[in-house]
């Protein structure tokens, strides 16, 4: 929670400027912030030149930025990033895994009723597996196997057929396997809020992709799982394990372990379409 020290601040007001939400205010010379709309982004805090505000009790760092990391520094790191999904066997220290979920709350995000699971059970690791296995499983069983739903799928919706059929070997493999991952990961880190509030899954994909790059700054590998969430969602007994409320959803889940292979060349050549601005005449 957000608090002020009176005593620090001097008034200059830039906090109210900075509030996205209109919830600070100079009354009577005093600042004073309306708690029932301050969504806790912490931009008061950030730009307060006198250190007056505060999160709880800590009091906020001046940024160094001798410390900062250079364009080549960060080249390195984003190229680098590759999804990983061969683990080795080794665990993942709880410190270590803390201090990387940690991260999660410094990405942008316009939900803070987001929080973590850390899983690093090898039998709840094992119940999530299995439970992504079964939706192969069915997926397969159910749509893959009768030869009609290709042909419905032709007739009525043919610009799917691309997409189905290229599902098709992903899920024969996870059936040879009889898992779904393809090694066991040493932990999973899952994102969870509260279902009823907008742009959820959204902070909680940069909540997951903070959790990767910090990940791999601890010489950890991730995966980011969007896919099966329906899955892990709606089974009872991994929302009884995991003691999830009746409105708390799953938006985004992470496997983390140390690496199994090496990636060794940074992809040249990758880009995006850019489109540059034009007035259409
Ligand atoms: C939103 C999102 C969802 C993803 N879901 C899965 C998934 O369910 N299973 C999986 O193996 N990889 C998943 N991935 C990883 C992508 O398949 C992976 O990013 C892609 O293969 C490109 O490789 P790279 O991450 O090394 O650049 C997901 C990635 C994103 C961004």
């Amino acid at each position: 929670m957000i608090n002020i020290d009176l005593e620090k601040c001097n008034l200059c007001g830039l906090c109210i400027k900075i509030c996205h939400e209109y919830c600070l205010h100079i009354e009577n010379d005093i600042l004073t912030i309306d708690y029932k709309y301050c969504s806790t982004c912490t931009q008061c805090i950030a730009v307060c030149p006198k250190q007056a505000l505060t999160w709880d009790n800590y009091k906020p760092e001046p940024f160094d930025k001798s410390l900062y990391p250079d364009s080549k520094q960060v080249d390195e790191l984003f190229k680098e990033r590759r999804t990983i999904r061969d683990y080795t066997d080794k665990k993942i220290n709880k410190s270590i895994l803390e201090e990387i979920t940690a991260y999660a709350i410094y990405a942008p995000t316009h939900n803070f009723n987001l929080r973590a699971i850390i899983i690093d059970d090898d039998e709840i690791i094992s119940m999530i597996d299995e439970l992504i296995y079964r939706i192969s499983v069915n997926i397969y069983k159910w749509l893959y196997k009768p030869r009609i739903v290709l042909w419905l799928l032709k007739l009525f919706v043919p610009e799917s057929e691309f997409e189905f059929l290229k599902a098709k070997p992903k899920l024969e493999k996870a059936q040879e396997r009889k898992r779904g991952f393809k090694t066991k990961p040493a932990a999973i880190i899952l994102i969870v809020g509260d279902k009823r509030v907008p742009l959820s899954l959204e902070s909680a994909q940069y909540a997951l992709y903070n959790i990767d790059l910090y990940a791999q700054v601890k010489g950890l590998a991730c995966r980011n799982l969007v896919g099966n969430q329906m899955a892990l969602n709606r089974s009872k007994k991994l929302r009884n394990t995991l003691d999830l409320g009746n409105t708390e959803k799953i938006f985004g889940t992470i496997t983390l372990g140390y690496p199994a292979i090496k990636f060794r060349n940074k992809v040249v050549g990758k880009h995006m379409d850019i489109q540059w601005n034009s007035i259409k005449n």
